[in-house]
């Protein structure tokens, strides 16, 4: 029985540090960025990633075992090249860049989190605020470096949902949405963009405004997609036949969710929908790992919040009054949550 028994997970799991931080190092450094569309040599990368010798063969190698680099041949004139995926998604200049989301676990979370068994022990936020207790979005929006990374971040991890999302959901029935907590504007460009019938407003908080205006014009729809300023907790919610909340109702304890909810139904006319976009975890609470350590990061990020299932999700709908409730996987662990009035 125990020759059957194989350890093999539990290092890969135990062990899966090593891995990530040689991906999160290799974005650091723009390594993806640096090689393009063309192949280096060891010593090519040394130079462009101003690195050690000692770090080559080493670096690029690992990232070829990892499946994140290619090689063609061996010794000092192999070639290492991006793989598609490395090319599409972790190359800056490629328009499907989702780095972001790395950069930012890098620089934050990848600290952070090496204080999960006090989080555990303690139920406290083991951020920025740990030692000054500050609410996260004042401590993380009080630098402009930091605020600019975040919004990169947020825009890294929603793309593939996002447009998923503007892929399945039949937005037929509707004219207008508002995305609360919108940040760069990224959902209302891309249901903009997929949906010529849809005007948009991405409300977010009024420092967040201006970041939100320039992609908006950046992407050439200021004509139908709008950046307003305010607070999701002190103010009304603009009116839209659908309101949407991308990793929104996951970053609150549970009254702030509730309220956040009634805000939504208040906003919206009979017949509209309310989405949420989320890692919603799987209601028997044992496949999605993603959303389960997604709960937990939010454990660190600000304590009391977490992530839920469809099924909490629901739950807290029909108590506001909502209609009918119904869950749309969308890209990888993500779904939508869609709550009808
Ligand atoms: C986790 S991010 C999600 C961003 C985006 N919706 C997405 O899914 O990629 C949370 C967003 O909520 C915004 N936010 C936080 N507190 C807010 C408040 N009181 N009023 C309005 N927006 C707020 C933040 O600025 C941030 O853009």
């Amino acid at each position: 029985m125990s020759q059957q028994v194989d350890p093999s997970h539990i290092m890969q799991v135990g062990m899966g540090f090593w891995a990530s931080k040689t991906l999160l190092s290799a974005v650091e450094l723009e390594l993806f960025t640096k090689l393009g569309s063309d192949g280096m040599t060891g010593p090519q990368i040394a130079e462009a990633l101003e690195l050690h010798a000692r770090a080559i063969p080493d670096f690029p190698d690992a990232l070829v075992a990892l499946e994140l680099l290619d090689r063609e041949g061996e010794g000092n004139d192999a070639l290492y090249r991006n793989t598609n995926a490395t090319a599409a998604f972790l190359d800056k200049t490629s328009p499907a860049y989702i780095g972001g989301i790395l950069e930012m676990s890098n620089a934050r979370l990848y600290r952070f989190w090496g204080d999960l068994t006090e989080a555990l022990q303690n139920g406290k936020p083991q951020n920025e605020i740990k030692h000054t207790g500050r609410p996260v979005f004042d401590e993380l929006y009080s630098d402009p470096d930091r605020l600019e990374q975040f919004m990169n971040a947020m825009a890294g991890i929603s793309l593939g949902p996002f447009n998923a999302l503007a892929d399945k959901f039949d937005f037929s029935g509707y004219k207008t949405l508002c995305d609360v907590g919108g940040a760069t504007g990224q959902l209302s460009i891309i249901v903009a963009g997929h949906h010529p019938h849809m005007r948009c407003t991405s409300f977010d908080l009024p420092v967040v405004e201006p970041i939100a205006r320039r992609t908006i014009e950046a992407a050439g729809l200021s004509e139908r997609v709008s950046a307003v300023g305010g607070d999701f907790f002190a103010d009304p919610l603009p009116k839209a036949d659908v309101i949407t909340m991308g990793l929104i109702l996951h970053d609150w304890n549970l009254e702030r969710k509730m309220q956040l909810i009634r805000a939504a139904y208040a906003a919206l006319p009979e017949g509209g929908a309310f989405i949420v976009v989320e890692n919603l975890i799987d209601d028997a609470r044992r496949e999605n790992a993603f959303g389960l350590l997604m709960s937990l990061n939010m454990l660190i990020e600000f304590g009391d919040a977490f992530d839920f299932t469809g099924a909490d999700f629901a739950g807290w709908c029909k108590e506001v009054g909502f209609r009918d409730v119904e869950r749309l996987p969308l890209a990888g662990p993500a779904s939508a949550g869609i709550a009808y009035k």
